[in-house]
């Protein structure tokens, strides 16, 4: 997929704006999202399934601002859920009950009931007191809920150990030898309807291997559930796709979507199974960069600091999984001119608060913008208030336009959350 985030002139560029004209309007730091590049990502994705019925439910943890769901439903997404305040989202941004599916190893009683409300497409459960729990809230509705049991195929999926999820140790889906077990307990409670078989083995991968071995057990279970006598209409294989997040090896996919696709349609497509995708990382990752400006450059004792306006409760993911993320000068800088080896760090007071440890960049001083690449993904959505610093403005280019999408929070607004008992007034 080509990006959209290229240099015209001299400046970085989100499709037909430069970056430094959206700081003027804007400020910084930002999230700068390109409609393009979310739209061609999408396209990508259900092209590589297209010669099979299969069906894209984003899994909108991974970005879930209104003009992202809403451009994604305009292709015809559908939405994988978390929570009851993901299924808030989705039905405001137009998505049908129809189209989405509820993952999550701790769903509330009201979440579930919710989701009941909504009409969703499947539960994707987790164990025996959810389906028992699911029955009794349908029952009192009088519907019949639609289930898929989450099997935990225990593989190793070789990611990061916070983002694996698809092992025995992991805290996720029924333990496949158990399995059939629940699959039983499900067609036994009348209130509920079999509908598939889900998994997720984690996020970020980059090998075919972990995610053959789950499909391929999964697929030996689906051919004992049949023989049991249950009657599934679906196959859900999670998301997970990996994306390379370092600009310099200038290929966007570790994985190669087509491979990856072949390997599940070829697995898959004997069973007379629909196919539901819940890709997150894959669709938003590369369509989203931090804008953020150089306060101060300071020479250490040991190393060179860059200090930037945004830190890490604006994007977590270097410290808290070791993400490393490409890091660009916004004005082009000639090879010629020096450059060093600097920490891009933010103002936050925790040594944790990084972007970038001993990186290689060109000598930035105050003022300066850079942008931190591949962060349309688990970018916003996993920000917070730390040290008081207001969550920061969302945009989103189309062409030569941009938008606020989601203005900057004030610290009056954070402030105004608070309240005094009355016996401190
Ligand atoms: N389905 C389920 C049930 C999930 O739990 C997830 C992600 C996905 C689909 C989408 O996975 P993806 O295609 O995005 O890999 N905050 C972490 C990633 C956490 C992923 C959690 N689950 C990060 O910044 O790397």
């Amino acid at each position: 997929m080509e990006t959209c985030f290229t240099y015209h002139e001299g400046r970085l560029h989100g499709e037909g704006v430069a970056l430094p004209e959206i700081a003027r309007h804007v400020g910084t730091p930002l999230y700068c999202y390109s409609a393009s590049m979310l739209e061609n990502a999408y396209k990508a994705f259900s092209e590589a399934f297209s010669s099979v019925p299969h069906m894209i439910c984003y899994a909108m943890k991974a970005n879930s601002n209104q003009a992202v769901l809403k451009l994604l439903a305009s292709h015809g997404s559908g939405m994988d859920i978390v929570s009851a305040g993901e299924l808030q989202r989705a039905l405001v941004a137009g998505v049908r009950g129809e189209q989405i599916v509820f993952s999550g190893v701790g769903k509330t009683r009201e979440e579930i009931a919710n989701a009941l409300d909504a009409g969703i497409l499947c539960f994707n459960v987790e164990l025996e007191a959810e389906l028992l729990i699911l029955s009794e809230l349908a029952q009192a509705k009088g519907l019949v809920a639609p289930v898929a049991i989450r099997v935990n195929p225990d593989v190793d999926a070789r990611t990061h150990e916070k983002i694996s999820t698809g092992g025995f140790k992991d805290k996720f889906g029924v333990p496949i030898s158990r399995a059939q077990e629940l699959y039983k307990l499900a067609a036994s409670l009348p209130f509920l309807e079999v509908r598939g078989i889900a998994m997720h083995i984690g996020s970020q991968i980059t090998e075919l291997g972990p995610f053959e071995t789950a499909v391929s057990r999964l697929v030996d279970l689906v051919h004992v559930l049949r023989s049991d006598g249950h009657c599934l209409r679906h196959i859900d294989v999670g998301g997970g796709l990996g994306v390379s997040y370092c600009e310099e090896m200038q290929v966007p996919f570790p994985l190669p979507l087509e491979d990856y696709a072949r390997m599940i349609m070829r697995l898959t497509s004997g069973l007379g199974l629909g196919l539901i995708l819940e890709p997150g990382r894959l669709i938003v990752a590369h369509s989203g960069l931090l804008l953020t400006r150089v306060i101060h450059s300071k020479q250490g004792e040991k190393k060179t600091f860059i200090i930037v306006d945004a830190a890490m409760n604006d994007l977590i993911r270097p410290t808290l999984y070791g993400a490393y993320h490409a890091i660009k000068p916004v004005c082009e800088v000639p090879d010629s001119l020096p450059w060093l080896i600097a920490d891009v760090v933010g103002g936050i007071c925790e040594s944790g608060d990084f972007f970038a440890l001993d990186r290689r960049v060109p000598s930035l001083s105050s003022g300066d913008l850079v942008a931190v690449m591949t962060a349309g993904a688990y970018g916003a959505v996993q920000a917070s208030t730390y040290n008081t610093r207001p969550l920061i403005p969302e945009v989103l280019v189309r062409g030569s336009c941009f938008q606020v999408v989601r203005p900057r929070e004030t610290c009056e607004a954070i402030i105004a959350r608070d309240i005094v008992p009355d016996w401190l007034t």
